[in-house]
Parts: structure tokens; C-alpha cells; sequence
């Protein structure tokens, strides 16, 4: 086995060993357990320096895919990890996925085909006779098709306000803030409370919209991994002594991509530290009205006591996306600086769209209409983890008590940006598992969507992609027969 390295090539020379020496793992030419070659040996036979070479062996082990035991040498590690172990230097910018193209990734889906590619509700669930009605209506008060108020029309605020009640958060009207949507809502709090350098927490993985909108914001961030709780106390709490980060950004409930819901004991010990450490929480409930059968837990924001939390969330999952509608509420002086942040950004949310919506609350139909997508996203949860059960039994997954997602875990030594490409090719879209990390991942996950996809179609679509995914295994376990059989030695 050797290495085709290429001095002429942008890409600096230790990354090229990275690269290949992942490669060789990840197909499994390089078995686990295999031992590496010195860094004095590969120095040698690749004509590279010792540092270049050691440089490549830090990155490959903090990528999870080899480790060193002093005295015995470097190894092919068991298995990757799931994410990359947070060292103090990495407060880093978050990779922008957009200017890499990769985000095109989540958004591209096949023309003709599947797609569980992006977290949509069904659109065959919007009430267009009800919505063209109060569409009708609001277009008969002249007011309404000029400027409106920054904070947004009081009726919807009234109808928010309301909503909100029902997940258990008190704020009266003037409280709120009405947005475009929750993107619109998370990168005003983020623009609002943290300038260019400062660090912020969020989720591993997490919403790729708020990691663009840090990248742009030029902020530095910190990824925490989670568990099925939420986000690991120990992480967080040692991070904490060595940053003071403007805020942690989560998502406690049907949590996006992954779709755990956080506990309540986590839930209290995260609002506890906040307490104890000033901490600033910035809560983002968009799935929050989507439990199947066990009502969602009440959000951070419902046992707020010292005002640390930040609360946002948006119409676009539990009824329409095109409306573009979404609220945030936070301590008054906070909000007050996020609504005039919004003023110099877009003045202020559609008035016509928000008044249609407000109508809508107003005669109380939502409570109908999130009944029904309820049991509809409950049922194609359950198809879909029926239809992995039986096409993608080496791959693990997330069971969601709620929400439009779940997360899955490809085999060891599959690669994701692979999976993903044939599967479209084959008419299956998925979003692929980088594009939720800050920072590039050894281990190869799947977002996959379910709440705008029928059970039949569900049902095929895991077919194809268990079939693309099969093939990689069969590929993956030849060449590691191969590399046994012939008993390569490693370089
Ligand atoms: C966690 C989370 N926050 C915010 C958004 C953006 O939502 P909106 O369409 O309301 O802007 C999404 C959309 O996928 C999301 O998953």
C-alpha cells in the first residue's frame, strides 16, 4: 500500500496524508487493530518530514481513526468517534457549509423521486380554503398593505401570545416580537447579543442555519455533543470554565437533526447553571408543537425564573412554511434591542401574511390542524423505522417522540458524501450528517425526514437507500478479505 502524494497540489502535504490514510481505514484496507508504520518510516519511505508526518498522525487520531499507545506504537483505531474530542483551540468559525457547496447538499432534492432531504411538513396538510379565506379578509383593511409596527401585528401577537400559553410560556403580547420565520428570529438574537470573535455554544450536531448564521456573524463556536438527555452537563460545564461564551443555542425539543426530546432533570440542570453562571439560553421550540403521543415537555422558557432564556420559535413546521412567520420573546431591554435590529435589517414582517395568520388563530383552528399532522407524522415515523428495521439493519437510529426528523448512523468505514450521492442518483434525497457539525466529522450520519413523505413512498425509499448502503458494505468487507488474505504489509 502506498501513498500517492502530489507536491505539486494545493492541497498542503499533510492533509494529503489525512486524507489517504483515512481513506485506506475507512475502506477497510487498513483494518482495525493494524499497526501504522513509524513516523520515522513513513518519513522515509514518502520522503516527507517527520513533522509533516506527525502532523498528519495528530489529525487522524483527533478524527478518531487511529490511536497512539506509547512504547507499542500507532494503531487503527476500534472505531471512530462520534465527533471530534473539543480541545480549547476549538472555538473556531464554523465551516461554512454554503461557500463549500455542501449545503446545496441538503437542499438539492431529486427532480423526480423521494426526498428525506429537508425537515418539511406535509403539504398536502395546509388548510388553503381556510388560509384563502383570511388571506381575503386581511387584504380588505387598507392599513394592512402598508408598513406595520417592528414588533408585528397585535392581533398575531394576541394569537402567539396564546399559543404560547399552551406550552406553558407567559408572555403577554408586548413581549414578542414577530419574525420571518425562526431563521429571520436566530440571526437577529445572534447579530443582536454576540459580535464578530466571541464565542457562543451550540448543539453537535445542530441546525445548520444557525452554525451559517455564526460563520457570517464571523462568531467562534463550540459544539457540545448530546446525548439521548440533550446536551452532556460535563461538556458544558467545563467549557464553560474556559470560555465565557454569549449565549449556548439549543433545540431541547424534537431537537433538529437528531429529533431527541431533552429530559426533564436536564432541563433543570441546564436552566440551574444558567442560573449559577449568568449563562444566556437561547431556546429554539420550532418542533415544540409536534409531540406524537406523550405531550412535549414544557420548554426551558416555562421555568424561566431569572430571565436567562431567550425563547423563539415559528409556524413553519407545525403549519405553513410560505408564511415566513415566527416570533422570539426575551426580557424586555433584550427584545427591544432585537426589534431594533430587525428595523435596520427588514423593518418589519409581512402585515397581510401575519393578519391571514392571525385570523387563523383567532377562530381557532390550529389546534385541529396540529391534531391531525400529529397523527400524521406519528404514523410515518413509525414506517420509516420499521422500513430501516428491515433494509438498514447495520445502521442505527434515533426514535422520536416528535418532530419531522431522526438521525442515523451509518457502519463504520461508509462514506456519508458517498451514500448520499448515489442515493440521489438513484431518486432518494437525504441530508447528509456535515452539514449539522461546525466542524468536519470522521463518522458518517443521515438526516432523514419523514413528515412530507406517504408510508408507500416512504417504504420504497429506505429500499433504494438500504440497497446503495449494502452495496458499500459488501464493497467495504472485500477489501478488507482482500487486505487480510494477502497479508499486505501496511506500507
Ligand atoms: C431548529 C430549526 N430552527 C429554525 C429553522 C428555520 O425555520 P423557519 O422556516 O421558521 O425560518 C429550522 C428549519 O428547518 C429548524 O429546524
Amino acid at each position: 500500500v502506498e501513498l500517492a502524494l502530489n507536491r505539486a497540489s494545493d492541497v498542503p502535504l499533510y492533509r494529503q496524508v489525512v486524507e489517504q490514510l483515512g481513506e485506506l481505514i475507512r475502506s477497510g484496507v487498513l483494518a482495525t487493530g493494524s499497526r501504522l508504520p513509524t513516523i520515522r518510516a513513513l518519513a522515509d519511505t514518502t520522503g516527507l518530514t517527520r513533522l509533516t508526518i506527525q502532523n498528519a498522525y495528530l489529525e487522524l487520531g483527533a478524527l478518531g481513526y487511529i490511536e497512539s499507545h506509547v512504547g507499542r506504537g500507532t494503531f487503527v483505531a476500534a472505531r471512530t468517534v462520534p465527533a471530534i474530542t473539543i480541545r480549547d483551540s476549538d472555538a473556531l468559525p464554523p465551516v461554512s457549509w454554503t461557500t463549500q457547496g455542501i449545503l446545496a447538499d441538503l437542499l438539492s432534492e431529486p427532480t423526480e423521486g423521494i426526498s428525506f432531504a429537508r425537515a418539511m411538513p406535509d403539504p398536502a396538510s395546509y388548510p388553503l380554503r381556510a388560509l384563502q379565506g383570511m388571506l381575503r379578509e386581511a387584504t380588505e383593511d387598507p392599513v394592512l398593505l402598508g408598513y406595520g409596527p417592528v414588533g408585528g401585528d397585535p392581533l398575531l401577537r394576541e394569537g402567539v401570545s396564546r399559543v404560547l400559553l399552551e406550552r406553558g410560556v407567559v408572555a403577554p403580547p408586548e413581549a414578542i416580537l414577530i419574525t420571518n420565520g425562526a431563521m429571520n428570529a436566530i440571526d437577529l438574537t445572534f447579530r443582536t447579543l454576540a459580535q464578530r470573535g466571541d464565542v457562543i455554544f451550540v448543539e453537535q450536531p445542530t441546525y445548520p442555519g444557525a452554525l451559517e448564521a455564526a460563520a457570517r456573524q464571523g462568531l467562534r463556536v463550540v459544539g457540545l455533543p448530546l446525548d439521548d438527555e440533550g446536551v452532556r452537563m460535563a461538556d458544558l460545564e467545563s467549557h464553560l470554565v474556559r470560555h465565557q461564551p454569549r449565549f449556548l443555542y439549543l433545540v431541547p425539543t424534537y431537537q433538529n437533526p437528531m429529533g431527541i426530546c431533552y429530559s426533564t432533570p436536564r432541563r433543570a440542570q441546564l436552566l440551574a447553571l444558567a442560573r449559577t453562571h449568568g449563562l444566556t439560553i437561547i431556546e429554539d421550540d420550532i418542533y415544540g408543537l409536534l409531540p406524537f403521543e406523550r405531550a412535549a415537555p414544557p420548554p426551558l422558557k416555562a421555568g424561566d425564573t431569572d430571565a436567562r432564556v431567550i425563547y423563539l420559535s415559528s409556524f413553519s413546521k407545525s403549519f405553513i412554511p410560505g408564511l415566513r412567520l415566527g416570533m422570539v420573546t426575551a426580557p424586555v431591554a433584550v427584545l427591544a434591542d432585537i426589534a431594533r435590529t430587525k428595523q435596520h435589517s427588514d423593518l418589519n414582517s409581512s402585515p397581510l401574511l401575519q393578519r391571514a395568520l392571525a385570523l387563523y388563530l383567532r377562530r381557532g383552528h390550529l389546534g385541529a390542524h396540529l391534531a391531525a399532522v400529529r397523527a400524521l407524522y406519528r404514523e410515518r415515523c413509525a414506517a420509516m423505522q420499521d422500513a430501516l428495521a428491515r433494509y438498514l439493519p447495520h445502521c442505527t437510529w434515533t426514535e422520536p417522540e416528535g418532530g419531522l426528523t431522526l438521525w442515523l448512523t451509518l457502519p463504520h468505514g461508509i462514506d456519508e458524501a458517498v451514500v448520499y450521492r448515489e442515493a440521489l442518483h438513484e431518486g432518494v434525497g437525504v441530508a447528509r450528517g456535515q452539514v449539522f457539525y461546525p466542524q468536519p466529522q470522521a463518522e458518517g450520519h443521515l438526516r432523514l425526514s419523514y413528515g412530507a413523505v406517504s408510508p408507500a413512498l416512504i417504504e420504497k425509499g429506505i429500499g433504494i437507500l438500504g440497497r446503495v448502503v449494502a452495496a458499500h458494505l459488501r464493497r467495504r468487507d472485500a477489501l478488507a478479505d482482500r487486505a487480510r488474505r494477502e497479508a499486505l504489509p501496511l506500507m
